[in-house]
Formats: C-alpha cells, sequence, structure tokens
C-alpha cells in the first residue's frame, strides 16, 4: 500500500502595520539583500514543496500582493480589512483553509531567513500525532518574542512578551514563527481564540492551550534561531541583512568565487557568479546580476541588473547600471558609468566614460571622457559603434548617430553626423599656430606687471 502523501497550505501573514519599523512602506515590504521580505517567505514556502499558498494582505495590499505573488504563481491573496492580530489574520484565508488540507502551516511574513527546512520540520511533527506543532527557538535576547512555556517536557503555553510575568520573560526558548496545524482542528481551534490580552490582539498562539485544553497533543520542534529572525524594527532588518549575507558569501566561495574581503561585498538574492572571478573589496551587487567565469571586478564597483561576460574586467570604481551587457574579456575602467548598453567582447572603455543607449562592436577602444549624448531633455537616442572603431578622448557622440567599422574619430570631437566604415571623423575647430607669439605675449605681461608695482 501507498502512504498516502500530506498535502498542506501554507498561509502567509503579512497584513501588520509593521508600526515598529516607522516607515511608510508596509514592514514586509522592506528588502533583505534586494528582496522584500515577505518574498523570501514565500519562496522558502514553495521550496518546502507546499500545495498551495495564501497570502493575508492588509497595509499596502496592492503592493504587497505585487511583490509575493510572482514568487508562487497561483498563490491566492486574503484581505485582512482591520488587523486584529494574527489569528484574527489566518481567518481572513478561512476559505482557502476550509478547502480542506491535512496541514495547515502558519508563517509571518516579517521572517526573511525562514529555511525550508524549518517548515518541513514542523510538518513532520504532526506526522508523528500531535494536532499542533511550534517551532521554537533558543535566543539570548527573547525580548518582543511569545515565550514557549514548558513543563515537564510539554509544551503547554505560549506567553507573549507583553503578558508574561517577570519570570516568564527569562524563558529563552522562544516562537519562530512557524506553526503547523492539523487541518482538521485548524478552523475550529482559531476561531476560538478570544483577545482577553495585555493587547487586546486576537493571538494565533492561544491555540497551544486551546489544543490542549480538548486532551489534542501539541509539540515544540527547534531550529536554529539563525532561521527565525522576526523583524519588527530597522534594527532587526539590519541583523537580518547581516546573517543572510554572510551565509550567501560563504556560499559563493564554496561555489569557486574568490571575495578577497568578503564582509565588504553585498551580494543580492540573485546574483550569480561564475566560478574563478575575483571580487575585490566594497563591491556592490544589486538586483539581476549575472558574472560569467574568470572575471574580474575591482574594487568600489557598483553593479545592478546587468551581465558581465566570462573573462571580463571591470573597475575599480565603475558602475554597471540596467541593462548593461559586457560581452567577454572587455574592459571597463575607473569611473565608467554604463547604461542599457552592449559592450562587444573584448572592447575597452577604460576611463571616465558615460556610455547610454549604446552598441559597441567587438574590439572597438572608447577613449577617455568619452560621452554618450543619449538624452535631448526628451527622448533617449541610441549610438552605435562598429568593431574595432577607435573613439579619441574627450569626445561627445550625439545620438543618435552611428560610428562605422574600424572608423576613427579625433580626439576632442562633437559628433553630430555618421561616419562611415573605415572613415576619419573629426568635429572641433581647426587649430591654429603663430610663431613668436607666446614670446611676445611673457614679454607684455610682464612689462605690465612691473609698471603696476612702480618698478621702472
Ligand atoms: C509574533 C508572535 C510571537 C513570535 C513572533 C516571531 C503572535 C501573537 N505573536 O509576534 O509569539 O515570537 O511573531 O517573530 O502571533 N500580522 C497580520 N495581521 C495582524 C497582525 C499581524 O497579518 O493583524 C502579520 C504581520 O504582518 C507579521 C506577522 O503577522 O508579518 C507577525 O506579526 P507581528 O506583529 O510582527 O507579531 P510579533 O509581535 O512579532
Ligand atoms: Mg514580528
Amino acid at each position: 500500500m501507498t502512504e498516502h502523501r500530506r498535502t498542506a497550505l501554507a498561509v502567509i501573514l503579512a497584513a501588520g502595520e509593521g508600526t515598529r519599523m516607522k516607515s511608510a512602506l508596509p514592514k514586509v515590504l522592506h528588502p533583505v539583500a534586494g528582496l522584500p521580505m515577505v518574498a523570501h517567505v514565500v519562496r522558502a514556502a514553495v521550496a518546502a514543496g507546499v500545495d498551495a499558498v495564501a497570502i493575508v494582505v492588509g497595509r499596502g495590499a496592492e503592493e504587497v500582493r505585487n511583490a509575493a505573488v510572482p514568487f508562487a504563481p497561483g498563490a491566492e491573496t486574503y484581505l485582512q480589512t482591520e488587523r486584529l492580530g494574527t489569528a484574527h489574520a489566518v481567518l481572513a484565508a478561512h476559505e482557502a483553509i476550509a478547502r480542506g488540507y491535512d496541514d495547515i502551516v502558519v508563517l509571518f511574513g516579517d521572517t526573511p531567513l525562514l529555511s525550508p527546512k524549518a517548515i518541513n520540520d514542523a510538518r513532520h511533527a504532526l506526522t508523528l500525532g500531535p494536532a499542533v506543532a511550534v517551532m521554537g527557538f533558543h535566543t539570548d535576547h527573547p525580548d518582543g518574542y511569545g515565550r514557549l512555556i514548558v513543563d515537564r517536557g510539554e509544551l503547554v503555553a505560549i506567553r507573549e512578551h507583553k503578558d508574561c510575568s517577570a519570570d516568564e520573560r527569562r524563558i529563552t526558548f522562544c516562537n519562530g514563527g512557524v506553526m503547523a496545524i492539523k487541518g482538521k482542528h485548524a478552523l475550529s481551534l482559531i476561531g476560538e481564540v478570544g483577545n482577553h490580552n495585555s493587547k487586546g490582539e486576537y493571538y494565533l498562539t492561544d491555540i497551544v492551550q486551546m489544543a490542549r485544553d480538548r486532551y489534542l497533543p501539541v509539540v515544540a520542534t527547534e531550529a536554529s534561531s539563525e532561521n527565525v529572525l522576526g523583524i519588527n524594527t530597522r534594527v532587526e532588518l539590519a541583523e537580518a541583512e547581516a546573517l543572510w549575507q554572510a551565509k550567501a558569501r560563504r556560499e559563493m566561495m564554496l561555489s569557486g568565487v574568490t571575495l578577497v574581503d568578503p564582509s565588504s561585498v553585498f551580494l543580492s538574492w540573485d546574483t550569480r557568479i561564475g566560478a574563478e572571478t575575483t571580487i575585490e573589496p566594497h563591491v556592490f551587487f544589486g538586483r539581476g546580476v549575472t558574472v560569467g567565469e574568470g572575471a574580474s571586478i575591482h574594487a568600489f564597483s557598483h553593479l545592478e541588473k546587468c551581465t558581465v561576460g566570462a573573462g571580463a574586467e571591470i573597475g575599480p570604481y565603475a558602475r554597471l547600471r540596467p541593462d548593461a551587457d559586457i560581452g567577454e574579456g572587455a574592459k571597463v575602467g575607473n569611473f565608467v558609468e554604463i547604461k542599457k548598453a552592449r559592450l562587444g567582447p573584448g572592447a575597452k572603455v577604460n576611463h571616465l566614460t558615460y556610455i547610454g543607449d549604446a552598441e559597441i562592436g567587438a574590439k572597438a577602444n572608447i577613449g577617455a571622457g568619452t560621452i554618450t549624448c543619449n538624452y535631448d531633455g526628451y527622448n533617449k537616442h541610441r549610438t552605435v559603434i562598429g568593431e574595432g572603431a577607435f573613439v579619441g578622448s574627450n569626445s561627445a557622440l550625439v545620438a543618435p548617430v552611428t560610428i562605422g567599422k574600424n572608423a576613427y574619430v579625433g580626439s576632442g570631437s562633437v559628433i553630430t553626423d555618421d561616419i562611415a566604415d573605415d572613415a576619419l571623423g573629426i568635429g572641433r575647430a581647426r587649430q591654429v599656430n603663430k610663431e613668436g607669439l607666446a614670446k611676445r605675449l611673457r614679454a607684455r605681461l610682464a612689462a605690465e606687471k612691473a609698471a603696476k608695482s612702480g618698478i621702472v
């Protein structure tokens, strides 16, 4: 006989006010590693293999929905119109729960480090008999968390920080915010939660005691504290970021990437870097960056939504903005900014340059101080530079403009007309030299100065 596979619904609570963040942005949208906290939680639920996801939204409902749903296609969202507590929030997803799942896993949208394993550990605990499994963790800083009250090895209640006695506040075993409930008991337990507590809220955590009152067994599992950090303030947000970064840097190095000074490199949740690439100190990766193998990202570079080909060299002090696409073996040097532009293989843009809305052919060489003048105040225009072209220093390329293959641009040019393949374009005033004029000028200036100081 094949064993019955247990079905699960994850209910993710993301409606809260997040008052303690003191922010106009809903709390669960504050990012960790460039991704809103709630999206981290949704990804963990999906990775844990739940069958359906229900997200409870309230404050900033539309934005929260847009941030979360793409990570769990088919996820449903439910509106909690008033913020009356975590039990009340779960009931907003009443309809989904009533469809009938073996397990209901309640997750909080403010625990961005949550691991799929913690979710599955809580679910696994249910298979051993209990009606409710709570994920606990030990911490030296329990302030703000609900305390797990354990008596003779059994979980008897969860007491919220504000409702704890002085003795209970010394308990360091806390509620990590993952609760697995057998589906058949979920609605009746949660539906009976009252709000007689110091905050006047309907606490989900009360179902522990209620289940015991019905002689239903409850159990606490244990997770490591890094996986369950609940974010209520910006201080905790920074702690979560630091923990996330430390883990991601380690994984990056173990995959074959050299981070010379790991603690000064910031990665995003989706940063991808090929093996044998070296990242120097103080490099920031915004969202959506892919770097190929054997590349070098030199110090103080800032990259966002861009692609860097194998063996390319970036920086120091380079800025790659959205849709920069740097070909294999290309070089982008110091104080160079590149936006929405493709640099062909082996092309070089080495110093003090802005390239925007452009296509640069393979092995082209763009001299110091070149600017693509892509914006006229109303519209953006494209610059196309052919393979092997050479743009002399301090040139302004006024787009739309095309520079042909192997063409040459004289230094200091303002190029407004297209240049054909193999042609030379110069757009600047012609130089005039006057013999002896410098000498005569010096003599005159010296005489004038002497006259002014009274020496004849
Ligand atoms: C909660 C737990 C606490 C646990 C801690 C773990 C309760 C009563 N307390 O406390 O035991 O140690 O998390 O981080 O469950 N939310 C709603 N609607 C509401 C209220 C909250 O959707 O009406 C959402 C919030 O957006 C948040 C989550 O539920 O994502 C938890 O709410 P929060 O106010 O942060 O609870 P804590 O005080 O952290
Ligand atoms: Mg919280």
